[in-house]
């Protein structure tokens, strides 16, 4: 029987050329998203991918949606919690409110994830959790204490889970992101996404598809071997 994954904020940019990554690779993908109920059946008739509303920032919904993706399509074997907003601004203009809707969604969505299907994917002895993280979260950037701590936060959550995970074949992983052309850097003003490109050696944007090629390699058997790992993808613009 085909694996089932779950894409957080899998019918949008970088999300939805991961569901459809994993759907080539022979995957049955669940695609969330959190409001855009109009880009989401616009995915789904282009894709044929089934697409589920809820909050990833909500533990009880996080709960219920895999209940419900799992009497639908199965067992869920693979996570890539990929949902993420911004809200910046400088911390003299940061509201809590700004703060903790991106610890909640960012963050918090990895762990409301993680605890629906962690005890599954354990008993069944075969896992992949694959977290979104960003170049930021490695790097910092001005104007988001938020999205970096909460990217920042996603990497040691990744390798203090992978710990618990790799004796029962479940691995745990994240991908940093560098700047990738989708609706988030277009969100960007122009004057400030031109100095940004002028500072990644590749000389470009990234685009979605290369960021779903490693999401799919870290989701297969070949990848078994690797865990708390965490793929930068940013164009040669943050090296560590
Ligand atoms: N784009 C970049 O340059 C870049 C760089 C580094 C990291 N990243 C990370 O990559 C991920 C995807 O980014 P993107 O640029 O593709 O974003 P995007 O185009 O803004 O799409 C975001 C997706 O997440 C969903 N979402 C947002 N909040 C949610 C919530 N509370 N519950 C469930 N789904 C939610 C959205 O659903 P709706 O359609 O319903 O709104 C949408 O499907 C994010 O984690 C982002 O931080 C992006």
């Amino acid at each position: 029987m085909a694996r089932v994954a779950v894409v957080t904020g899998g019918t949008r940019g970088i999300g939805e050329a991961i569901s459809l990554a994993l759907k080539e690779a022979g995957i049955t993908v669940a695609a969330n998203y959190a409001g855009n109920d109009e880009k989401a059946a616009a995915f789904t008739e282009r894709t044929g991918i089934k697409a589920y509303k809820w909050d990833v920032g909500d533990f009880d919904a996080c709960a219920a949606g895999v209940q419900q993706v799992e009497a639908e399509l199965g067992p869920v074997d693979i996570v890539v919690n990929n949902a993420g907003i911004t809200r910046d601004g400088t911390i003299l203009k940061m509201t809590r409110d700004m703060w903790e809707d991106v610890i909640r969604i960012n963050l918090g969505g990895c762990f409301n994830m993680a605890h629906a299907v962690f005890p599954g994917m354990r008993s069944r002895k075969w896992g992949r959790i694959v977290n979104i993280g960003s170049i930021n979260g490695q790097a910092g950037q001005y104007g988001q204490v938020n999205y970096a701590a909460a990217k920042s936060g996603i990497h040691g959550f990744t390798k203090a889970l992978a710990q618990e995970g790799a004796r029962f074949g479940v691995t745990v992983n994240a991908i940093a992101p560098g700047y990738i052309d989708t609706d988030m850097v277009a969100a960007v003003p122009a004057d400030v996404l031109e100095k940004i490109v002028a500072k990644i050696p590749v000389g470009r944007l990234g685009q979605a598809h290369e960021i779903a090629r490693g999401v799919a390699f870290l989701c297969s058997d070949d990848a078994a071997f690797v865990t708390g790992s965490t793929l930068s993808m940013n164009g040669g613009q943050h090296m560590y």
